[in-house]
């Protein structure tokens, strides 16, 4: 898939069918989060890869928004120290990997672990850490109105779509 078409066609995807997801393809998405530039070089990152149902259904009990990860095939934990960019770098990675999983067909979203202490313990994290993100990863469920924990978009969501580049872009200064 063309860089620039798979920037504009990625959505968070929430809602997945049954079929699983081949190691293949799993490992091409986190060879594209290793990829990701970070500061310095640093790459602060450990992935912790979760198949496994069980662990996926706690770590949905982990987040406000996160209960896409009980239907996920996978997902992926992003953990780090606490360093002032990783946070910075933690981003970079995980849109490499989403946009490398879209160009698979894979769709992902991440889920917010609001609740970081119960979700670094289901996952043995050391508590020096920092659980930065998990992400949902399945193959998207056709036909389905997009929903975020059964409601529709627009009741949780600040807008839909994005802004327009009128709205965002400043010329030489603000
Ligand atoms: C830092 C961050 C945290 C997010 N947390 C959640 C979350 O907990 N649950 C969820 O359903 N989506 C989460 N999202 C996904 C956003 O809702 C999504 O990127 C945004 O609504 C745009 O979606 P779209 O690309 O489909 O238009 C998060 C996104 C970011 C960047």
């Amino acid at each position: 898939m063309d860089v620039y078409h798979a920037i504009k066609t990625l959505r968070a995807v929430r809602q997945y069918t049954e079929q699983s997801i081949g190691d293949e393809i799993i490992t091409r998405i986190l060879e594209a989060g290793r990829w990701a530039g970070s500061s310095k070089n640093t790459q602060p990152w450990q992935f912790i890869v979760v198949r496994n149902g069980e662990t996926l259904n706690r770590l949905a009990e982990c987040g406000r928004f996160s209960s896409h990860l009980r239907q996920a095939a996978f997902a992926i934990i992003i953990v780090t120290e606490s360093t002032p960019r990783a946070d910075f770098d933690s981003g970079r990675a995980i849109e490499n990997m989403m946009l490398a999983a879209w160009g698979d067909g894979v769709g992902a979203c991440i889920a917010s672990m609001h609740n970081e202490t119960d979700a670094k313990k289901i996952l043995g994290v050391p508590e020096n850490l920092k659980l930065q993100q998990a992400i949902a990863f399945g193959y998207p469920r056709p036909n389905v109105t997009p929903t975020i924990e059964g409601k529709p978009l627009p009741e949780v969501l600040a807008a839909m779509g994005r802004k327009p580049l009128t709205e965002i872009i400043h010329q030489e200064k603000w």
